[in-house]
């Protein structure tokens, strides 16, 4: 379930078992939440499974009450019906919005179905600015006039027509924006340089199973027919690659053995093949892999839109890196402030020099458990992964980021065999 303990919690890590067993894992938290967004497209009911039990998807769904959809969620069961046959309001309620910034999803997704929307802004991110300019620079090239204030976006289409947009960068977030509001426009929209993140293919192809013409999915090119209506449907989210490759990260660096089930090896192609390089044993399965721990040895990456290394392995990557023995290079291209939770690791005696968006790390540096402030979902992750192999205690901070994007996170662990557990800030604070 949920954890429904407070968001001033901590993790309590205890270093040096090696994690053993099968874990079977969630559906994708970044596809999730935009399955849900584009619920707003559908005229009728959309019935959602594997819905992973994080944080973020009640707060979807309030956003979505609040624009009167019928929303049930039975996350104990992974599902989510949401009903969207009356037309929803354009005006997502404040509080909701601001509390996750995938709530931006909406906007793309109401200026396809209601020509209009207003939303309040995303907030700054510890990793980063996230800006949207490239989602409003497509949403006027298809006819919508944007008035943009200091904390909230509006648009008004009298018309949204097809166009030819070329992103400047493959962004996520405006490539799935503008999918989504050009299924329901009028005429044929072109996406070039658009991002293919295997979410966005779960989106698009849920589209199409709603009746929306959307050639080229899984091309940096996307061709969006526009249709009248997107009909109701049932949808699985596709697996979560990056909660994946935490639990294959977790595995080797613990000197583990674990069999990840409900895995699409084929979304982690250039992370398993930089763990392989790392002496990481990988067995694949259809859907599943078998990760076991080999001597480490270093590598570099580099983090680039899909289907390079993802951003979002980056940090855990970073952690396994600290235990090979030389030195490997990171190469952060998709955040500029990614590397924040280093100091963090540096304190517990990891050995990585920052140098604008590249990082060395020299290895094998023992870590020792100390307080570890995670300020983003994978930040958090991270510093439960570098606990497992601290000597000592490790006491991780700031975990309502983690819960954000991983089901379970400490029981899943504990299944495993780690030694953590939750428990209230007071009791270690005392
Ligand atoms: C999504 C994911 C996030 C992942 C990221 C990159 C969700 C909920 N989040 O975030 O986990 O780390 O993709 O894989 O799916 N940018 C601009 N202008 C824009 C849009 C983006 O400058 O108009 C910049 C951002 O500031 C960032 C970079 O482009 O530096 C990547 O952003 P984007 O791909 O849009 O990521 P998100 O959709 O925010």
């Amino acid at each position: 379930m949920l954890d429904p303990t407070s968001s001033t919690d901590v993790f309590v890590v205890r270093g040096g078992a090696p994690l053993r067993g099968t874990v079977r894992l969630s559906g994708a938290k970044n596809s999730a939440l935009k399955l849900m967004a584009a619920g707003i497209l559908c005229d009728g009911t959309l019935e959602l499974g594997a819905i992973p039990r994080i944080a973020d998807v009640p707060v979807m769904a309030e956003v979505l009450r609040g624009i009167g959809l019928g929303v049930d969620l039975d996350l104990a069961n992974e599902r989510c019906t949401i009903d969207a046959s009356v037309e929803p309001d354009w005006r997502p309620p404040r509080d909701a919005v601001t509390r996750i910034r995938a709530s931006i999803s909406c906007l793309g997704p109401l200026v396809g179905r209601t020509r209009r929307a207003r939303i309040a802004l995303p907030g700054g991110d510890k990793i980063g600015a996230r800006r949207i300019e490239m989602h409003v620079r497509g949403l006027m090239a298809m006819g919508a006039e944007v008035e943009e204030r200091a904390d909230e976006v509006e648009v008004v289409a009298r018309e949204l027509h097809g166009a030819i947009l070329t992103l400047d960068f493959p962004s996520v977030g405006a490539t799935e924006n503008l999918v989504m509001a050009a299924v329901l426009a009028d005429g044929t929209t072109v996406l070039d340089n658009a991002a293919r993140e295997p979410e966005i293919q779960d989106l698009c192809r849920m589209l199409v199973a709603m009746g929306a013409r959307i050639d080229g999915i899984g091309s940096p090119t996307l061709e969006i027919e526009g249709v009248d209506r997107l009909a109701p449907i049932s949808w699985e989210t596709c697996p979560d690659r990056i909660e994946a490759g935490t639990y294959a990260v977790a595995a080797a660096l613990t000197g583990g053995d674990v069999v990840i089930e409900r895995v699409r090896p084929a979304d982690l192609t250039l992370p398993l093949l930089k763990l392989r390089s790392a002496g990481v044993v990988i067995e694949e399965g259809g859907d599943s892999l078998r990760v076991k721990a080999g001597d480490l040895d270093p590598v570099d990456f580099v983090t680039l839109p899909y289907p390079g290394f993802p951003t979002d392995l980056q940090p855990q990557m970073m952690v396994l890196l600290t235990q090979a023995e030389g030195t490997s290079r990171c190469t952060e291209n998709v955040f500029e402030s990614r590397f924040s939770f280093v100091d963090e690791l540096a304190r517990m005696g990891a050995d990585i020099q920052i140098d604008g968006h590249h990082a060395l790390i020299r290895g094998p540096a023992p870590l020792v458990g100390a307080t570890f402030t995670g300020l983003d979902v994978r930040a958090g992750a991270a510093g439960t992964l570098a606990g497992l192999v601290a000597r000592g205690t490790t006491v991780v901070r700031d975990v309502h980021h983690v819960d954000r994007g991983y089901a379970d996170w400490i029981p899943r662990l504990q299944a495993l065999g780690a030694d953590v557990e939750r428990v209230p800030a007071s009791d270690v604070d005392a």
